[in-house]
Parts: C-alpha cells; structure tokens; sequence
C-alpha cells in the first residue's frame, strides 16, 4: 500500500502537544480548530485516559464501551467476521468516521495506545481536507458527486442515508465514510470509489504508536484505519462531543470550492 507521507515520527511530532504543560486545554483546542488533530502522550492507564478526555469532551457512550464510556479495542477472537465488529479482530481496517452509521457522529476521538502489537497494527491517518483537495484535483466530478444527498447508506438496519461530502452553508465542508460490509453506495457514487480511494491512499500518514502515545482528531475531518496485525494489542477510545468551541467541518482549499460545477467526466 503507498502513502503520501510513510514517516511515523513526522506526523506524531508536528502534531504533538504536552498535555502536562499549563493551558494544555488550550493548545489543544486551537490545534483542532486549524488542523482537526493532535498527538498526545502519558496515557498508560484507564484513569489517564479518563482524566483527559473528560477534560476535554463530553464522553458519549458506544455499544461497545464499559460503564465509563471508555471502550477497549483488542482483538477478542470473536468479533472479527461479524459485520460492523472488524475493529475488535486483528485484520486491516479501511479508513472510516467513527459511528459513520448513527445520523451525527461523536465529533471526537481520542485513542491510546496501552499496548502495541509485537507486528503490525500501525494507524493509518488522513485529513479528509487532503483527501478532498486530491479528489478534487483529479476529478471533480467525483467530488461533485459525493457531495450529493443520500448517496452512500451507512451502518446495519438502523443505519444512515448520508454522502461522504456534506457541504454546509457557510462554505465549509465535513467528511463521513465506511468502506465495510455495511456500506452501501447508489449506482452514482459507486463508479467514483476507486478516485476516492485512491485520495485517501495518497492523503494517508502513518503512525506507529508506542506503549502511551495517541491521539485526539476530528472525526467529522480526519479518517483513521489500521493495520493487520498480531499479539494482544490493547488501545482505549473515549468518543464525545467537545467542552471547547469547534466550528462544523472545516474548510476545504480555497480552488476546490466551490464544487456546483461539472467538469469532465473521469469515471475508472
Ligand atoms: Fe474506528
């Protein structure tokens, strides 16, 4: 698989914020606004998690999390060939929103690493303003056509009807996506996905998380994935809705909107 940027250490440090250091609350918040991700590290523990999410977000609970809202991603042994439950196997992970299938996705996401796999198990990250430039670039009527309403129907029998692009009012734009089992695309969108995919391919960086590293990204900007991997690879993820001001969306580069008009047809 090619990225557009392989290096581990480049996008963990140029996202990096000491979350010890005074107005760590703040930087974090600014970050998000003009980037939509930051790194952290100092998360050994469940408490650790905990005390900074809850400094941060409103914690909603997932299906899958425990009392505190917390959820532990490993592989159970269990889970991985049902559909929607990849996440709790060892196998690659396309990227995706978190909670693409729920009409408005936790707008965050913060994930440590409590154990790394002995092989594999490397995030894979892209900002959704990346990918939507590339898309863009290399055919915007891919772009023009993601965007149209209820293009894409994602999650299980109470799933969503919903497109990757939502554009709003004011110009900015936000990003939804699975690429699983529990996708499904109308015959319109569906020829444009190998342009998508190969955005979000060129858009994706790497990240190898060591034993209390993660991070905090917008889940309405940023999609992550994930490596196969193996061993007892133990993550925490805390979902939740921000105590900070953190505007819809983000907005796009300025020559890829606005998108109303058709360019040449660019089908693969
Ligand atoms: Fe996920």
């Amino acid at each position: 698989m090619r990225h557009a940027a392989a290096d581990p250490v480049a996008l963990f440090s140029g996202h990096y914020v000491n979350v010890r250091a005074p107005r760590a609350g703040d930087l974090i918040a600014a970050q998000l606004r003009e980037s939509g991700l930051v790194t952290v590290d100092g998360l050994h523990s469940r408490q650790d998690m905990l005390d900074l999410a809850s400094q941060l977000m409103a914690i909603t609970p997932h299906p899958h999390s425990a009392p505190d809202g917390l959820t532990l991603i490993r592989d159970t042994g269990s889970h991985a060939h049902r559909a929607g439950f990849a996440g709790l196997g060892s196998g690659d992970l396309q990227a995706h929103t978190e909670r693409s299938g729920v009409p408005r996705p936790p707008r965050l996401m913060l994930l440590a690493c409590l154990r790394p796999a002995p092989m594999g198990g490397d995030v894979l990250l892209a900002d959704g303003r990346d990918v939507h430039a590339r898309l863009v670039r290399s055919c915007r009527e891919a772009a023009v056509t993601f965007a149209q309403p209820r293009t894409a129907y994602f999650g299980s029998g109470a799933g969503h009807a919903t497109q990757v692009i939502t554009a709003h009012a004011d110009g900015r734009i936000s990003i939804r996506l699975r690429q699983d089992g529990l996708a499904r695309w109308s015959p319109i969108a569906q020829p444009y996905l190998p342009r998508l995919r190969s955005a979000i391919t060129d858009s994706q960086h790497r990240i190898t998380l060591q034993a209390g590293q993660g991070y905090l990204l917008d889940n309405h900007r940023w999609l992550h994935a994930r490596t196969r991997f193996s061993g007892d690879r133990q993550l925490l993820r805390a979902l939740g809705e921000p105590h900070f001001s953190l505007p819809e969306g983000f907005a796009p580069r300025p020559w890829a909107a606005p998108l109303a008009t058709m360019a040449r047809r660019c089908r693969t």
